[in-house]
């Protein structure tokens, strides 16, 4: 028999609680194993719940009693979630977290820590919710070189994108209708400002290409400046505003990634992902472009994921899963500012049209776009490729008399 322990019992914690019961059976046939959840950790009480005697305010009893192998961290958050983890790895306890923080800052930490213990340190439901994402880069893509990973992956952010794309609702309604449908939190800054999606891009990077890549060292913007006027502007040239997170491998061996809003032709797969969706675009040297689609956040979902992680731990207990990566350093990463872009510019100006013609000599196969009803002063135009800090480099040498209220990425088309 295998003990199990769930720490935290909140949305995800409860939804594995409550799918390990509901499919216990089958899921211990797959196992090959008997299992149990023998504590939940939780601070809080849940008088009344079906498994009230399991629960245990106090992480020592878990950590302390040898008949748990396994041990679930869907608590969230750094503190204490990697004391706890950490603990657990080095008592010879397998851990699965679907916690991006924790995995995006300790990653290659926590990973050498299960490979010295020889145990297994699983993180399937950390990117993606239920998309399978993590086992199919590790294994199932395994043969491939990737080269680069670009893809939706904050349901927050698209589902609010998606109502001003479609319903023309302004950012400040449509996140208040994410959270009245409870998608996005109370305080959905990591979700609006792009640091959620910026840890799932630093996690999918680290297993594609060996090397840890950190979240302080991706440059991450947010939605928060998107205006319906850059939705239409988006639409005139023949795409959608949609909130990327990219990797890619170059060819000195650096990873050049970012995260932000970025115009998607509307033939790219990505641009038709809409509401709560995720979507993760692998391009390995072999297979070329593999999709992976479905509803990257919820409870059970996430949960599932979850499970599947334990029942992994539990029939590698003897024979560890190869999951790894190496550490990182700041050489590792690339500075987006010298790679090629092509960027959007919303701008205003007191004399436009001399910003017209100027716009016209500093950028080369410049295309200006258009909206209905837009202000006399306004401007709005796509620069052609060129080096990204070159491009803004233009764009600051004109600020006398142009000034952009929106500077965003065009996803370059494969
Ligand atoms: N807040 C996240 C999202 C939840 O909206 O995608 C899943 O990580």
């Amino acid at each position: 028999m295998y003990q199990i322990a769930v720490m935290g019992h909140g949305v995800v914690g409860s939804g594995v609680v409550e799918v390990f019961y509901k499919n216990r059976e089958s899921i211990q046939k797959k196992a090959g194993a008997e299992m149990d959840i023998k504590r939940i950790l939780d601070l809080q009480e849940f008088p009344g719940c079906p498994y009230e005697d399991k629960f245990t305010k106090d992480f020592q009893e878990i950590l302390n009693d040898p008949e748990i192998t396994v041990v679930v961290e869907t608590m969230g958050g750094l503190n204490p979630a990697y004391h706890y983890v950490k603990s657990c790895l080095l008592s010879g306890k397998s851990v699965t977290t679907s916690n991006k923080e924790l995995v995006a800052a300790k990653g290659a930490e926590l990973l050498k820590i299960a490979r010295e213990n020889n145990v297994n340190f699983l993180f399937e439901a950390s990117v993606g919710g239920g998309i399978p994402i993590i086992r199919p880069i590790s294994q199932c893509l395994a043969a491939n070189d990737i080269e680069t990973i670009e893809g939706i992956l904050n349901g927050t952010t698209n589902f609010i994108l998606t109502k001003m794309i479609r319903e023309q609702m302004n950012f400040e309604d449509a996140l208040a209708l994410a959270q009245k449908l409870g998608y996005a939190e109370k305080d959905p800054t990591a979700d609006v400002e792009g640091h959620d999606a910026c840890r799932k891009i630093c996690i999918l990077a680290s297993l594609a290409f060996g090397r840890h890549v950190y979240p302080e060292q991706v440059q991450t913007e947010g939605i928060s400046g998107i205006t319906l006027a850059d939705v239409e502007y988006a639409e005139n040239w023949g795409g959608v505003v949609k909130l990327i997170a990219r990797a890619q491998k170059l060819e000195n061996g650096k990873v050049l990634a970012w995260v932000g809003p970025a115009f998607v032709s509307r033939e790219s797969q990505l641009s038709t992902v809409d509401d709560v969706f995720n979507a993760v675009l692998v391009r390995g040297d072999a297979t070329g472009d593999v999709v992976f689609y479905g509803k990257g956040a919820g409870k059970l979902p996430t949960a599932s994921a979850v499970v599947a992680d334990v029942i992994d731990c539990v029939k590698h207990v003897q024979a560890r899963k190869y999951l790894y990566w190496e550490d990182g350093s700041p050489d590792d990463v690339a500075d987006p500012m010298a790679a090629e872009a092509e960027l959007y510019v919303r701008a205003v100006s007191g004399q436009p049209h001399r910003a017209l013609e100027e716009i016209k000599k500093a950028f080369s196969c410049v295309r200006m776009l258009s909206r209905s009803g837009a202000p006399r002063d306004e401007l709005a135009f796509v620069t052609g490729r060129d080096q990204e800090g070159r491009l803004r480099g233009r764009l600051h040498e004109m600020s006398g008399w142009l000034e952009p209220q929106s500077v965003i990425r065009v996803l370059e088309d494969q």
